[in-house]
């Protein structure tokens, strides 16, 4: 999977790959994810991106011209499957979306900033708007870093265990249960005895049960 991600901030994001399982990721040539300074195709000498909106109010609009520079030309290089405007008012990021673009090859992942981008970059070349959640950031490179990091490590071979994606809460629309390492007690409290019993298919019904009792606890919507 290519991803491309646009943004004024790139340095905002570089250290979200550059550890851990994304690094992985990236160094066994599962994932690439290249960095687009949209500055680059600012206008004028000052490399202008934003300018005021039209019809007037408080801040700033992202120009159609370095945008849409930047998207057309990665979109002569190769087919792009989705491009992403992160936004608060698109559609709230869940287990499904990553899914669904956990499949793709290619992606380009568009950050906002100021009062957001001018409405023909989306009618001329988003086709899908993500957000991460009902509240704003300052921008979208972190809402961008979320997206990449639920979708990459979904791809195969990211993870070591392959089960453990598979098993994730949500990925069946269940909250995982809880989970236990060494010590079996500490402090007084015990490691519940059925999973020390050995018993694979009782443990696995408890598991599920237990999935269950926390998702009818605390997220009874995923249930409906
Ligand atoms: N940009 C600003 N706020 C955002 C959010 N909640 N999700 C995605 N992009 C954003």
């Amino acid at each position: 999977m290519r991803i491309d991600i646009i943004s004024v901030l790139p340095e905002l994001m570089e250290s979200s790959f550059n550890a851990s399982i994304l690094k992985r990721a990236m160094d066994k040539g599962l994932a690439e994810v290249h960095f687009h300074q949209l500055r680059a195709y600012g206008l004028g000498k000052y490399r202008q991106i934003d300018d005021e909106p039209y019809g007037g109010g408080a801040g700033m609009v992202m120009m159609i011209e370095p945008l849409d520079h930047c998207i057309s030309e990665l979109k002569s290089q190769r087919n792009y499957d989705e491009i992403i405007y992160l936004t608060p008012d698109g559609e709230t990021l869940n287990q499904k979306i990553a899914n669904t673009l956990s499949i793709k090859d290619n992606l380009i992942f568009i950050c906002g900033h100021y009062k957001g981008i001018d409405q023909r970059v989306r009618d001329l070349h988003v086709t899908r708007e993500i957000s991460i959640g009902d509240y704003v950031l300052t921008g979208g490179e972190l809402a961008a870093c979320v997206l990449a990091d639920a979708v990459i490590r979904l791809l195969p071979g990211v993870l070591n265990d392959e089960q453990s994606a598979l098993t994730d809460s949500f990925q069946d629309d269940l909250l995982s249960p809880p989970i236990y390492t060494r010590p079996e007690e500490y402090k007084g409290l015990r490691v519940p005895s059925i999973l020390l019993s050995g018993h694979s298919a009782k443990i696995e019904d408890w598991r599920h049960e237990e999935a269950l009792r926390i998702t009818r606890e605390k997220r009874p919507d995923l249930l409906d």
